[in-house]
């Protein structure tokens, strides 16, 4: 299985996915700061990633200064450093809860421990490490029962015993780049293909930074599951077709506010409208720790935007090699000089266009009244 984040004793790797598709590099995440970078430079993307890899960044710091004798005996100043740390951390990216939510745990865990007054410096840093290590088992564990979830739903209500196969549309990169592992949207995909109840896949290209060409792309033909990749105005097209006939729109989250609005990657709301109208489901499939219930709705949420030239710029492999035989990546401009440009990073899909949302307990749908009660699923 393709691994984006690598852990153990203190070393934390992960694969630069600013390369990728062309190349598999990882590189070393040594500190906060490192990983800061990492995450905001999206060499590190998707919202369970980039909380996995803060914590593990957090870890790695605090294993290398307990090596160098270095970490203060204090309970309270180790509460200190681990309070700036994460303060810092949280500020690489602000649309994705995953990282808020697990800055607000590890807090709570060291804030606990520290008020007994025997508390160690030394036992506060390993209460955040421990913590750190168990999110990257946790989070693989939750996207499988993720996967279960939405396969069953999925055979359930989105298929018919006269053409019992789904074909499947999926927006941005919610698999194992994404995560600890396995995947959200792209989870349910392979739950899907792993019980024989895949037929096809459809990825959008996700332009501007092309998660879906890229990455999505990517993780699908190494999986060898049948996908077919289009661009993002391709998909209103792709929904009038009757065959293949697209069975649900599966996407992943950044966050879910209290009501069941989604931020999700830009292009997302569009996809909802676009199944709402040709009566396709619209799925999203996210762990509990996006699901944000102290944000009431869509309107609440902090958007991402980002600099103009991921628009105005385009980085791919030229079609001649050098002289060694390698690849040679260019970043070349695709826009006119000088035009102004908005760059959102997500946009917000209003809960009534969401027909259910796929957790690792479950999947939530709206009562009667057209109302989620994402409350139950805690
Ligand atoms: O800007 P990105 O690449 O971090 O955005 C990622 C997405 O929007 C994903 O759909 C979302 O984080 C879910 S990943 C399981």
């Amino acid at each position: 299985m393709l691994q984006a984040i690598r852990y153990s004793d203190g070393n934390l790797t992960i694969l630069d996915q600013l390369q990728l598709p062309y190349t598999e590099e990882y590189v070393s995440i040594r500190t906060t700061v490192e990983a800061w970078h990492a995450i905001r430079d999206m060499r590190v993307r998707g919202a369970p990633a980039i909380a996995i890899v803060a914590a593990l960044s957090l870890a790695s710091e605090l294993s290398g200064l307990i090596s160098n004798n270095i970490l203060p005996t204090s309970a309270g100043e180790v509460k200190d450093l681990i309070t700036d740390k994460l303060r810092y951390l949280i500020t690489s990216r602000p649309t994705a809860v995953n990282l808020h939510e697990t800055s607000r745990k590890i807090m709570g865990l060291v804030s606990n421990y520290t008020s007994d007054p025997a508390a160690t410096g030394h036992d506060t840093a390993i209460i955040v490490i421990q913590e750190a290590e168990s999110m990257l088992v946790k989070d693989l564990e939750d996207n499988q029962k993720i996967g279960q979830n939405g396969n069953n739903w999925i055979i359930a209500k989105a298929i018919s015993p006269d053409s019992p196969k789904a074909t499947v549309l999926t927006h941005c990169n919610t698999g194992s780049l994404a995560t600890s592992g396995y995947g959200t949207a792209l989870g349910v995909i392979r739950a899907l293909a792993s019980s024989n109840t895949l037929r096809h896949v459809f990825c959008t290209e996700t332009r501007p930074y092309n998660q879906g060409s890229r990455l999505t792309a990517f993780e699908l033909v190494h999986d060898n599951i049948p996908a077919t990749l289009i661009t993002d105005s391709m998909a209103a097209a792709l929904l009038t077709r009757t065959n293949p006939k697209v069975n649900a729109v599966v996407v992943g989250a950044d966050r879910v506010a209290a009501n069941g609005d989604v931020a999700n990657k830009i292009g997302t709301y569009g996809l909802a409208i676009l199944a709402r109208h040709h009566g396709v489901k619209f799925l999203v499939a996210a762990p509990r720790t996006t699901i944000d219930l102290s944000t009431n709705s869509g309107d609440d949420i902090v958007i991402e935007e980002r600099p103009s030239s991921e628009v105005t710029t385009i980085k791919g492999a030229s079609d001649t090699r050098d002289a060694r035989g390698n690849l040679v990546i260019n970043t070349v401009s695709i826009a006119a000089d000088g035009i102004d440009v908005w760059n959102p990073a997500f946009d917000v899909t209003p809960s009534t266009l969401v027909d259910a949302i796929i957790t690792e307990v479950g999947v939530a749908e709206k009562d009667s009244r057209g109302k989620f009660h994402l409350y139950d699923l805690f």
